[in-house]
């Protein structure tokens, strides 16, 4: 059958943001958490980084951590990464959160195998970085996150 052959193979996926503090481990975080009450996590591997390099090894930001928690997801022992090159080819997709960093991924790389595009495609929509910004900046981003998230699950056929 078409659609159990199609989840059968395992898919990985790879959030992107600038920082890897804010929008990209929540969206590591709920990505996960829609994996697992599909019963598909052992059909994925997860992960996030960001295209700039000041918060290597940090945790998320406490705003994110909030917000998630808010929605029962726990993204307190993520830590930032920078994308480094292997990622292109690790990874089968990169869902960049704005127009900026997937412009910066696809400047990165001149091989590799991934598919690189934004979380938000249809239409295409930054994620907005909140990291400026208040809480309120956290709820919206939460939101478009889940949405994106939920969205990019569909393109998936699932098992019967
Ligand atoms: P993120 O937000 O890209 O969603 O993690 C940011 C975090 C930190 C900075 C910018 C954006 N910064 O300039 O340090």
């Amino acid at each position: 059958m078409a659609a159990t052959a199609e989840i059968a193979v395992p898919r990985s996926v790879l959030f992107v943001c600038l920082g890897n503090i804010c929008r990209s481990p929540l969206a590591e975080g709920v990505f996960r958490s829609l994996v697992g009450e599909a019963g598909l996590s052992e059909r994925f591997t997860i992960d996030s980084a960001g295209t700039g390099a000041w918060h290597i090894g940090n945790p998320p930001d406490p705003r994110s951590i909030d917000i998630a928690a808010k929605y029962g997801i726990d993204l307190s022992a993520q830590r930032a990464r920078q994308v480094v090159p292997a990622d292109f080819t690790r990874f089968d997709t990169i869902l960049a959160m704005d127009a900026d960093n997937l412009s910066t991924l696809r400047s990165g790389t001149s091989s590799g195998t991934a598919r690189i595009r934004l979380l938000l495609g249809d239409p295409p929509m930054d994620v907005p970085d909140p990291y400026f910004g208040g809480p309120d900046g956290f709820e919206h981003v939460y939101r478009l996150v889940r949405s994106g998230c939920e969205q990019f699950l569909d393109t998936f056929d699932r098992p019967a």
